[in-house]
């Protein structure tokens, strides 16, 4: 019997070592290296019949011809939107997020809706169980093959009976593939199984849809390699608790990462959300302190978002500084701001902070609201529900304009709001909207405009 060829790598990043480490040299992670068994040998039999190619010839760009781009529609609008206009034969797409968030409803929605014959291998779930799911998602495409496998040999053999094309793959880190000896999940197998998947891709022009975990740290499981391996990253993300998900491309060879689609998950799978401020502003009867409204973007999409603030005098000695959706770090930033440049007393004070529907926001104008949501708790007194905020907070208490702001404005003002709060440093007038603009330079102004 031959020797069996072993190898070290970090499972972390990647990489390949020669020998054991206690550290990773390349990512500098501690107790990732792992050995695993490869043994690699010639392989060509997963191949489908293809016509020989030719060698490419190096061309001047003037006479590159663009071909008519054929996407697949993927029907979901949103997913549409945010694969850049459908699914591009021979691309590969990677769809990673934290377990239980709905990637494989996702997906088996997707291959139910389609109206092109798609292969669902799952590795993770039985045909019973899929059936189950495709029950109460109740789209019904006829040609929609489910093959529970795990085996890419067996795989290509499969697909090579029944000619799909649209190829869904749940997940990658359940396949292994006969040429590599280590187990399922491994870096290795991982490595092998995509490199196998992609030669596929390209070589029919059938698109692969792959579900990818996701480890602790958020990102996909496995090698970063994988990432620069496929051609579209997709993270579906969002808090298990609440039924709002956003779907976002990382990454996009054929289109922008801007874009980002909003999901609700209800008893009958996934629907997609087309008026998402609308439903993240919680209804409400009376004003009530502690809450602000921000003219958020996500992506190129105009989203009002609520933000609720709690303060309250410390029970224990060390106060409380907590938040859900918006980064602790900048929470604490604000609360310094408050303090040093407003005089706000914020420092024996637990600070509770929270965004609405369940969902995380980056965009740093969303500090206005969380300033006026904190001030409003502090001071127990209510903003009008029909203010908007959005403006990003500088160390010096400063307000500072944001990107695309009249895009924000108009959002506003489509919603009903009466007046919303920018920085001075924002080049829009008056004259083209119905809303009221108002604009400040430093946080001690909005102690006296408010409250
Ligand atoms: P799932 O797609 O299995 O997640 P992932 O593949 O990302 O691990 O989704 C699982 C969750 O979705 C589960 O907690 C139940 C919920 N769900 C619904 O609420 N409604 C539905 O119709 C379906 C199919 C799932
Ligand atoms: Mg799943």
């Amino acid at each position: 019997m031959a020797k069996t060829k072993t190898a070290y790598f970090c499972q972390n990043c990647g990489t390949q070592h020669a020998k054991w480490m206690g550290q990773c040299s390349t990512c500098k992670e501690w107790n990732t290296i792992v050995e695993e068994v490869i043994a690699k040998e010639e392989k060509a039999d997963w191949k489908i019949d293809t016509a020989p190619r030719k060698a490419n010839i190096a061309l001047k760009v003037k006479d590159i011809e663009i071909q008519n781009e054929v996407r697949y529609n993927a029907v979901s609008t949103e997913l549409n939107n945010v694969l850049g206009g459908g699914i591009v034969p021979g691309s590969i797409i990677l769809l990673g997020g934290e377990p239980g968030i709905g990637k494989s409803t996702l997906m088996l929605q997707v291959a139910l809706s389609m109206k092109h014959k798609v292969l669902y291998v799952s590795g993770e779930e039985s045909q019973t169980q899929i059936k189950l799911r495709a029950e109460r998602v109740q789209n019904l495409n006829e040609d929609c093959l489910i093959l529970t496998e795990t085996n890419t040999q067996k795989i290509f053999k499969a697909i090579q009976i029944e000619q799909p094309e649209i190829l869904v793959i749940d997940s990658i880190q359940t396949l292994h593939t006969d040429y590599v000896e280590s187990s399922a999940g491994s870096i290795s197998q991982i490595k092998e199984t995509t490199t196998e998947l992609i030669k596929f891709a390209k070589e029919t022009g059938t698109p692969v849809l792959v579900i990818g975990h996701i480890n602790k740290e958020g990102s996909i499981a496995g090698p970063k390699i994988l990432e620069h391996m496929v051609d579209v990253v997709l993270q579906f993300e969002g808090d298990r608790n609440h039924t709002y998900r956003i779907l976002r491309a990382l990454k996009n060879r054929f289109g922008s990462t801007q874009e980002l689609g909003i999901f609700e998950m209800r008893a009958g799978g996934l629907r997609e959300v087309k008026n998402p401020s609308e439903i993240l502003i919680s209804k409400k009867d009376e004003d009530l302190s502690g809450t602000a409204i921000a003219a958020t973007l996500e992506g190129m999409r105009p989203l009002m978002i609520e933000v609720q603030a709690l303060v309250s005098t410390a029970v224990y000695g060390t106060p409380q500084r907590s938040s859900t959706g918006y980064n602790l770090k900048r929470l604490n930033m604000i609360l310094a701001v408050l303090e040093k440049r407003a005089g706000f007393r914020l420092g024996a004070k637990d600070v509770f902070l929270n965004i609405t529907g369940g969902i995380s926001v980056d965009d740093p104008a969303i500090d206005l609201a969380v300033v006026v949501a904190v001030l409003s708790s502090n001071e127990d007194e209510s903003v009008p529900q029909n203010y908007a905020f959005a403006a990003e907070v500088g160390l010096a208490g400063e307000i500072r304009p944001i990107n695309r702001v009249e895009q924000r404005i108009t959002e506003a003002e489509k919603l009903g709001f009466e007046k919303i709060f920018i920085s001075k440093f924002c080049k829009v007038s008056q004259k083209e909207t119905n809303i009221e603009i108002v604009k400040i330079s430093k946080v001690e102004d909005l102690v006296g405009l408010l409250f």
